[in-house]
C-alpha cells in the first residue's frame, strides 16, 4: 500500500477495531466505521463509501460473533458473516482495493485434530457461526479480489465483551467457578493481532492469501481462567468441567490450535506467548 492511501476499517467499534484505532499509523489515512456509519450488509453504501473515499485497503473487523446466539439467528449470522463479506470482496475487486478479512478457528472442529492446524487443512465447522464464517472466506477466494484472510482464535481485549472480562467479573463475585477443560485452543490479545494487521498494511509487505495468527501456546479454557485468577490474585476456586456438563448451545471444536509457521516465516514476526499477552492486557485493564 502506498503512502497516503486510505484504509477503511469496518466494525471498528468491536474489540479488534478498537485496538486498530489505538495503534493506527499516521502515514495512512484510516477511516474507522461501525454499523452506524457503514453497514457492510448494504452493497450500495459500501460501494459509495469505497468509491467516494478512494479506499485502497478494506480491513473487515465487522462480524456476527455471538457463537451461541448464531444457532438461533442463522439468517442474521449468514447475512453479516457470509453475504456481506461477499459484497466487500466484490467491491474490493471492482475498485482494486485489498481486502484484509478476519476469520476463525471455529471453521474447524468436525475433523479431529490433535496437532496445530495448517492453513490448507480441510475446514469442518461444527456450528452456524463457523459455517457462516467459512462461507465468507469462500466468497472472498472466489471473488478474485486481492485479499489476506487472517484466521484467529479466542480474541480478548480491554474493549468489548470477552472471556477475560467475564472471568474477572465472576471471580470477584463468587467463591467457586467451573470452566470447561476439554476444549483446547490459543488465546489471542486483539492488540497483538492489530499490530500484525498494521504491518500487513505497510507498503513494504505485500502478502496475500490465508494466514493463521494467534498468540503462542495452547491451553484449555480452564487453564486460561486459572491464569486470569492467578494474575488477579483471586481466592476464588476455579474448577474444571466438561463441555457436556457446561452445556453451551453451540458445539465447539475440542482442539483448534492454529499452526503459525507460515505467518512467522513470511512476516518474520515473533509472536508473544499467550500468558505474556494476557498479563499485558490485564495490566492495561487496571490502568483504565
Ligand atoms: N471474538 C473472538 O473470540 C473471535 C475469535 C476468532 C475470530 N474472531 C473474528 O475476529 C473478528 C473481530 O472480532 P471481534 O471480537 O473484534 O468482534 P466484535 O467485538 O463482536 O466486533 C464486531 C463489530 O462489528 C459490528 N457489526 C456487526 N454487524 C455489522 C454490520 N452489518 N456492519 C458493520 N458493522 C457490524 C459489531 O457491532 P454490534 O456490536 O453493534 O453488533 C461490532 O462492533 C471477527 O471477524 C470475528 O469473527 C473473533
Amino acid at each position: 500500500m502506498s503512502l497516503g492511501q486510505k484504509i477503511l476499517v469496518t466494525g471498528a467499534g468491536g474489540q479488534l477495531g478498537m485496538e486498530l484505532r489505538e495503534i493506527a499509523s499516521t502515514e495512512c489515512e484510516w477511516l474507522f466505521t461501525d454499523i452506524e456509519e457503514l453497514d457492510i450488509c448494504s452493497e450500495v453504501a459500501v460501494r459509495e463509501f469505497v468509491k467516494s473515499h478512494h479506499v485502497g485497503v478494506i480491513i473487515n473487523c465487522a462480524a456476527y460473533t455471538n457463537v451461541d446466539r448464531a444457532e438461533e439467528e442463522q439468517e442474521t449470522a449468514k447475512r453479516v458473516n457470509s453475504d456481506a463479506v461477499a459484497i466487500l470482496a466484490k467491491i474490493a475487486k471492482e475498485y482494486d482495493a485489498k481486502l484484509i478479512h478476519i476469520s476463525t478457528d471455529y471453521i474447524f472442529g468436525g475433523e479431529v485434530h490433535n496437532t496445530p492446524i495448517e492453513e490448507d487443512a480441510e475446514p469442518s465447522p461444527l456450528g452456524v457461526y463457523g459455517d457462516t464464517k467459512l462461507m465468507g472466506e469462500m466468497a472472498i477466494v472466489e471473488s478474485g479480489c486481492r485479499y489476506v484472510i487472517l484466521r484467529t482464535a479466542w480474541l480478548y481485549s480491554t474493549h468489548g465483551r470477552n472471556f477475560v472480562k467475564t472471568i474477572m467479573k465472576l471471580i470477584s463475585e463468587r467463591e467457586q467457578i467451573r470452566v470447561v477443560n476439554d476444549q483446547i485452543g490459543s488465546p489471542t490479545y486483539a492488540r497483538d493481532l492489530a499490530l500484525i494487521i498494521r504491518d500487513i498494511c505497510s507498503e513494504c509487505i505485500a502478502v496475500e492469501g490465508i494466514y493463521n495468527y494467534t498468540n503462542e501456546g495452547e491451553v484449555s479454557w480452564y487453564d486460561f481462567a486459572v491464569a486470569i485468577a492467578q494474575i488477579c490474585g483471586s481466592k476464588c476456586e476455579v474448577l474444571p468441567c466438561t463441555t457436556a456438563e457446561y452445556g453451551a448451545k453451540a458445539p465447539r471444536p475440542a482442539y483448534s490450535v492454529l499452526d503459525k509457521e507460515k505467518i512467522k516465516r513470511v512476516l518474520r514476526c515473533d509472536i508473544p506467548q499467550w500468558r505474556v499477552s494476557l498479563e499485558e492486557c490485564m495490566k492495561q485493564m487496571v490502568q483504565l
